[in-house]
């Protein structure tokens, strides 16, 4: 409405970036803007897809990402760790990621990835990011809704939605090391906690870790089942890297709407940069290894794309 528009308009550095005040291209894009994450998971609820979100540590994976999004005509949600934020600054991501939607033929959303605490939500909500995602995860449940509440507080006053998570996903996401992931979400609790918080979307913990796996991760699906039973809200799936598509593609079936991939592409970034320095030991242009990692991200978030059944729904 008129008075959350304003306030959000006060409240951020960068002008009409939720959906509701796009901010328009000169050179007739047909998107222009960076929309919220709501209405695209809402509708992937809706439709029975998911929304890929790719994690980005540099502008060729911004690009890399939005090549990729707009071969397939998806959605697409970019994302940053709180790591990233510190290692460019969230200004940087901001301008890459608009730079890259503004001119676009798909919508695009840019998230904050496991923010660990309001501050990182509020400077992030500040430099124009379009969606929030507060990870009280380690905390207690009772500090969990806490914290959440407080920042969907903040971020409900001016269109922006929150994710959050409930349950423990293992692994290691960035210098954030959620130890072993033996906490599960609680089906019953991920009622609760939604009810409390007023979240957007939940993270649940079904048995993904971040990072690379040792063996084949299994997937609690009935859980997953269960939880969906329970929550309206659309279900996210941390820590997809290396989950086989065919679970991945089960666990759409019965409730996720977005699906995190990070190690993945750093690897595929990473690994093409490698061979491209490998194979040429005497090079020096960055735009050639940097071309060389983003035309293998765009491959892989293809790939990934497609086993989210967002391909084509633009
Ligand atoms: O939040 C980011 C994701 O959960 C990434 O997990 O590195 O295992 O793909 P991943
Ligand atoms: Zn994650």
């Amino acid at each position: 409405d008129g008075a959350n528009e304003k306030s959000l308009e006060t409240f951020r550095k960068r002008p009409g970036t939720a959906d509701g005040g796009s901010v328009k291209s000169q050179k007739g894009g047909q998107n222009m803007s960076l929309v919220t994450t709501k209405e695209m998971l809402n509708d992937a609820r809706d439709r029975h897809y998911a929304v890929g979100a790719f994690n980005v540590e540099n502008m060729e994976m911004v690009q890399a990402v939005l090549a990729a999004a707009e071969r397939l005509r998806a959605p697409v949600i970019m994302q940053t760790t709180p790591s990233a934020i510190k290692y460019a600054g969230a200004d940087y991501f901001y301008g890459n990621v608009f730079a890259a939607a503004k001119d676009a033929c798909v919508p695009v959303a840019l998230h904050l990835d496991h923010g660990s605490d309001y501050s990182l939500a509020v400077q992030a909500v500040r430099a124009g990011y379009t969606s929030i995602m507060i990870d009280g995860s380690k905390m207690p449940l009772e500090s969990n809704i806490q914290i959440t509440r407080k920042v969907t507080e903040l971020c409900s006053s001016i269109g922006i939605p929150v994710e959050a998570e409930l349950g423990k996903v293992g692994g290691k996401e960035d210098d954030l090391e959620a130890g072993p992931g033996e906490a599960y979400t609680d089906p019953g609790e991920a009622e609760y906690f939604v009810e409390q918080t007023g979240i957007s979307s939940l993270a649940v913990a079904i048995g993904t870790a971040h990072g690379f796996y040792q063996g084949e991760p299994e997937l609690d699906l009935q859980r997953l089942s269960d939880i969906k039973r329970r929550v309206s809200v659309p279900l996210v799936l941390h820590g997809a890297s290396g989950v086989p598509a065919e679970a991945v593609a089960e666990s759409i079936r019965r409730g996720i709407c977005k699906v995190n991939y990070a190690t993945e592409l750093r690897a595929a970034y990473t690994g093409a940069v490698r061979e491209t320095l490998e194979n040429q030991p005497e090079l020096i242009d960055p735009k050639i290894f940097g071309k060389a990692g983003r035309e293998r991200v765009t491959e892989q978030v293809m790939e990934k794309m497609k086993v989210c059944g967002c391909a084509g729904k633009v």
